[in-house]
């Protein structure tokens, strides 16, 4: 029996029947120019961006644009970040650069999506001084594309549509994959942690999970398409589930992917320490498919900045974490986030945190200096320490986490593992690109064919952050 629609069907088909509208205006365009029309898709940020933005480039193919990476295509859309305040500036310089191909074909549209636009501010800067942009939404409308692009083809001011947050999850609207063997898979959106630093659950929205049948279904059809490694997608993936009318846990979804047939790999991001459940661990050490790769943002080593940050966990506890991590899964690679010069960090506050690196040992470690980014709590603090003295410590810090990552990294040479074939090497042609397990590069001799396949290979040379190898017989 067929139930009724529900509203976000009834809102994926009215994107659908949009899309058809469009194909025929654009198909008319094209003929009228004598050459396809063109999109290029411009994406900052995280892997929750990268995300969005195959959901854009798939309504882009299916109204009849094709792929450019020219930035004077017809149709250009940003997707952009605010992370950190550096990001912004990236967009306004980029978007001052666009003028002159607006100049020579005003046909051409101008896109801005993402979680700056989700800042009033920004909006009304754009408004003002960026006259040129055709389109903006935010976040939580990226599904409206379509919509927002025949609303512009009917209208001549800008348009304009960001919501300041959601409850919905649009399902089954095309998406384009960037590698045919490897998707991403959202599992759930927004965040709920309101770290004090942290613009994103003002820019995301609260947390909202999909639910593990659609998420499952989706990776089934992936698979049957030729996926064989996924990465579930969250801000906050361990505390996936809970708000669901069925709750589940992160850890009991990942054994119903684990399940599906034909997938190889499974990874997922982002964890928060404070909600690794001891479930997940034990899932973790049994699985077959589970990566051994454990991304798990530390942000600081000191329990006082932690408790400034909001983290909700201390030094002791992510160290006692870390420990139970590497008992269950000696193999396992651990990566993290580090953020130098919170407001209220001291010297010896930042000593904690080269502490925990030196314990801990990263395979490797993304480290940002502290960006303010205002409505955010932190934003109001007062600085402990100078722009000096926080420049000096996050030098010193990148020296301590890439010295210890060489030799981490450097632990599986001589080693015959396991790595997914990923591309041709953008360095050397006759080399090819592949992953180990624990996310670590593999650059080895071997042909094109080869890309989306399993393959052995010998570690012969740790350089530091990648191996050099050699293929083995399978
Ligand atoms: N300043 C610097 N780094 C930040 N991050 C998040 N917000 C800020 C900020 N205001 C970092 C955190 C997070 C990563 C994605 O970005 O380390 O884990
Ligand atoms: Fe930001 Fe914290 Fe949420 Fe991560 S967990 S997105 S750092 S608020």
């Amino acid at each position: 029996m067929r139930t009724e629609p529900n509203i976000n069907e009834i809102e994926a088909n009215k994107q659908k029947e949009i899309m058809e509208r469009l194909k025929i205006r654009i198909a008319d365009k094209s003929k009228e120019l004598g050459r396809p029309l063109t999109y290029c898709s411009v994406c900052f940020g995280c892997q929750m961006n990268a995300k969005d933005s195959e959901k854009l480039e798939g309504i882009l193919e299916t109204i009849g644009y094709v792929r450019s990476e020219s930035e004077d295509a017809d149709f250009l859309i940003m997707n952009t970040c605010t992370v950190r305040e550096n990001a912004n500036l990236r967009v306004y310089g980029r978007l001052g650069q666009l003028k002159k191909y607006k100049k020579k074909n005003p046909d051409m549209m101008i896109a801005l999506c993402g979680c700056m636009m989700q800042e009033s501010l920004v909006v009304e800067k754009i408004k003002q001084s960026y006259r040129h942009v055709d389109i903006i939404f935010g976040t939580h409308n990226v599904f409206k594309l379509a919509e927002l692009i025949e609303n512009k083809l009917n209208s001549k001011g800008m348009v304009i549509d960001i919501w300041e947050g959601t409850t919905e999850i649009v399902e089954d609207l095309p998406s384009e994959r960037k590698y045919d063997f490897k998707c991403g898979v959202n599992i759930m959106f927004g965040c709920n942690n309101f770290c004090t630093y942290c613009i994103v659950p003002y820019v995301r929205g609260r947390e909202r999970s999909r639910k593990p049948e659609d998420i499952i279904a989706e990776i089934q059809s992936l698979v049957a398409d030729g996926v064989v490694e996924v990465m579930l997608l969250g801000q906050n993936v361990n505390s996936y589930g809970k708000n669901l009318e069925n709750p589940i846990s992160f850890a009991q979804l990942l054994e119903q992917v684990e399940a599906v047939e034909g997938l190889q790999r499974i990874r997922f991001m982002t964890s928060h320490p404070k909600d690794l459940s001891d479930e997940l661990i034990a899932v973790m050490a049994k699985s077959k498919k589970i990566c051994k790769h454990l991304h798990l943002p530390m942000q600081s080593g000191s329990t006082k900045v932690l408790a400034d940050m909001n983290r909700r966990y201390t030094k002791e506890d992510y160290l006692t974490l870390v420990d139970k991590i590497k008992t269950a899964i000696p193999d396992i690679s651990l990566t993290t986030d580090i953020i130098v010069g919170f407001p209220t960090e001291t010297e010896e506050d930042f000593n904690e945190t080269l502490d925990v690196v030196r314990k801990v040992r990263f395979d490797s470690a993304f480290t940002f200096i502290y960006s303010k980014r205002t409505g955010t709590p932190a934003a109001t603090m007062e600085f402990a320490s100078t722009e000096e003295e926080i420049k000096e410590r996050f030098d010193r810090l990148l020296k301590e986490v890439q010295d210890i990552a060489k030799e981490t990294c450097s632990k599986d040479q001589g080693q015959v593992l396991e790595v997914l074939v990923e591309g041709v090497d953008e360095q050397d042609a006759s080399l090819l690109t592949g992953r180990l397990s624990n996310n670590i590069l593999v650059h080895f001799p071997g042909d094109e064919s080869l890309i989306g396949t399993f393959q052995n290979v010998r570690l012969i040379e740790a350089k530091g952050f990648y191996y050099l190898g050699e293929r083995v017989d399978n």
